[in-house]
This record gives structure tokens, C-alpha cells and sequence, in this order.
């Protein structure tokens, strides 16, 4: 049916009709908030290339994670900030090491009232920045894998809700569900980070963590933008190997990827709403050409309009103030 039967506009006169024919939603509670965490006490130092997000020493992060709660934002994303590195990551694989001690704290204190995600790579803990150990100038598949398997173990251990590895090995998904399974943890879901483009939108994440890599890139082992189907063998393995959900990442530039996903697969999205994209409106909001929450609650909505379950986002706190107001 055409003008002049049809008059789309009758559905937008007032904000009551508009709301009532709205049909995406953006929750508090589909909010996962990413956070760095160092060693050392009454730290909460901003890091320069992500303005507004700092890194927080552990009794720190307790305050944080209070406040979070109390604004509903119910899960957190964590990334280890650690100064202590060596040829292959090991150094993470060790109850004293940052995140372990990290998520103990937090369970201790807050028990199931937050969902704690650990990021599992190697690439904060690795001397050349990379996400696994090196074999004839490229990451070795294989060996990383068993680095990988050991950080989840003491992950688990310690606490953790959800392990989301991100280094894109071949095969970590099912090596780390066996891994988990033999030592008692088949409670414990996987996340992985199925579809994880090499992109230059990751740039201002890099100086978050200290990590600079030391030449070469990701390309091996992260995905290429310029392929357009080799992100379903990525989630068709991953669902084999026994994931619980899938991340995709980035989220922005990448909403045709979320979108069919959603079609194909019966599985939860979460996405990535990545540090180039918060640190690109920041800056433009800075010099007054854009409003930063405006532009990023639109974001939001785009990757949930896309099919995301849920959305990890630097901008948390200040989107579920806004939630929480309406
Ligand atoms: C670690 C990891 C990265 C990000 C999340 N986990 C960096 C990378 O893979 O190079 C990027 C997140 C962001 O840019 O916000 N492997």
C-alpha cells in the first residue's frame, strides 16, 4: 500500500507511539564493561590512549565494581596489565599473577552479583607482544594452545565466571572445554573471540596493556577484512569444539558479520565495541563535532539491531546512568 493510504508518519507523531512500536531494546544488563588491572596499591591511572579509562590496582577495581553494581551493569571483561613478561606467557600461568588474584577479590567481595570474564591471551604477559610463543618468526599454534590451557585452569581456580580466549589459535576452543572438563570445571562457559578481524581499530587498546609488539602483525592467525566467508568456518568450529557463545570483534565496520551470524546460528553474540571506536569520539566530542554519548547509545543500538545479545563497551558506566534515568 502506497501514499496516500499508507502515511508511515502516523507511527511517529509523539514519543508514546514512537516508544510503543520500538521494538530494540538496549539494558543495562546487556552491558559488559572491559577493565585493566596492574599490580600495586591506590592506583587508578589514566591511560592516554583511551581518555576517561584507566588502569586500577586491585583495591581499586573493588570500588569500581561496586559502583558498576549499583548502576546494574552486572559483568566485566578483564585484561591483565603486567610488567612481568616472558617468551611465551607462562608467566601468567601462576596464581600470584594479576587477573587470578584479581577475580578472587572480586568473588570474595561480591560472590555472583558480578559475572567476571577473563580475556585468555598471552599477549600482555609476552616480552615481543605477541599471543603466543614464537617458532621461526610466527606464533606456533600448537604450543600456544597449552600455555592457554594452563591460564584457564588457574583462571578457574581462582574464580572466573566465563573464559573468552582472543589469540584466534586453531583449536583452542575444544583443547581448553577438555582441558576444563578433565580438572572439574564443566561448569565454566567458553567465550571465544570466534570472529576477530585484524584491525587497525584495536590501536588505542595496544598502549592500554603496554603492549607494542615488537614488528610483525597479527595477520597469521586474526582474520582478514577483505574475505567475506571465512568467518562461518571460524563460528561452525567453535560451536563444534563446544562454545557456550561467540564474540565478534570489531563491532563496528563488521555489522554485516553480526547480522549473519545471527541468521545462521542458534548461539549467543556478544560484540565488541572496540577501543579505536571510543577513542575516534572522544576525540571528536572533545572538539564540540559530535555528542560522545548521542553518537555511541546509536552505536549500541546499531550492533544489537545487527543481532547481538550483548555488547562489550568502554562507555558502560555512562550509558547505563542514562538507561537508569529514563
Ligand atoms: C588481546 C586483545 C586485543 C583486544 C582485546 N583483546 C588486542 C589485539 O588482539 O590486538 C582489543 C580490544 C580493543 O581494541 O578494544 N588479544
Amino acid at each position: 500500500m502506497n501514499y496516500p493510504n499508507s502515511r508511515l508518519r502516523r507511527l511517529r507523531y509523539n514519543p508514546n507511539i514512537r516508544n510503543l512500536v520500538e521494538d530494540i531494546n538496549l539494558k543495562t544488563s546487556d552491558l559488559i564493561y572491559p577493565i585493566f588491572v596492574c599490580e600495586g596499591k591506590n592506583i587508578k591511572e589514566e591511560i592516554k590512549s583511551l581518555p576517561g579509562q584507566y588502569r586500577y590496582s586491585i583495591d581499586n577495581l573493588l570500588i569500581l565494581t561496586k559502583e558498576l553494581i549499583s548502576l546494574n551493569i552486572n559483568s566485566v571483561l578483564l585484561f591483565g596489565v603486567s610488567d612481568k613478561k616472558d617468551d611465551s606467557g607462562n608467566i601468567a600461568c601462576n596464581h600470584k599473577s594479576i587477573i587470578p588474584k584479581a577475580i578472587k577479590k572480586i568473588k570474595e567481595n561480591h560472590n555472583d552479583d558480578i559475572l567476571v570474564i577473563a580475556d585468555l591471551c598471552n599477549c600482555s604477559y609476552t616480552s615481543h607482544g605477541h599471543c603466543g610463543t614464537i617458532v621461526d618468526g610466527d606464533v606456533d599454534n600448537d604450543l600456544t594452545i597449552e600455555t592457554l590451557c594452563k591460564q584457564s585452569i588457574i583462571l578457574a581456580e581462582s574464580g572466573v565466571d566465563i573464559i573468552a580466549p582472543s589469540d584466534m589459535m586453531d583449536g583452542r576452543t575444544g583443547e581448553i572445554r577438555k582441558e576444563l572438563d578433565k580438572n572439574g570445571f564443566h561448569k565454566i562457559p567458553i567465550f571465544p573471540y570466534s570472529v576477530k578481524y585484524a584491525s587497525s581499530f584495536y590501536g588505542p587498546f595496544r598502549g592500554a596493556v603496554s603492549n607494542s609488539l615488537n614488528g610483525g602483525d597479527r595477520e597469521t592467525h586474526q582474520m582478514s577484512f577483505k574475505n567475506s566467508s571465512e568467518y562461518l568456518r571460524e563460528i561452525e568450529q567453535d560451536i563444534n569444539e563446544g562454545c557456550d557463545a561467540v564474540i565478534i570483534k570489531p563491532a563496528l565496520s563488521y555489522l554485516d558479520i553480526i547480522s549473519k551470524v545471527k541468521d545462521r546460528f542458534n548461539i549467543p553474540i556478544i560484540a565488541y565495541n572496540v577501543s579505536g571506536v571510543y577513542s575516534m569520539i572522544k576525540s571528536a566530542s572533545k572538539e564540540n563535532l559530535i555528542d560522545e554519548i548521542d553518537i555511541t547509545m546509536e552505536i549500541l543500538y546499531s550492533i544489537k539491531r545487527a543481532g547481538a545479545t550483548a555488547i562489550i563497551t568502554y562507555n558502560a558506566v555512562e550509558i547505563a546512568k542514562k538507561i537508569n534515568k529514563k
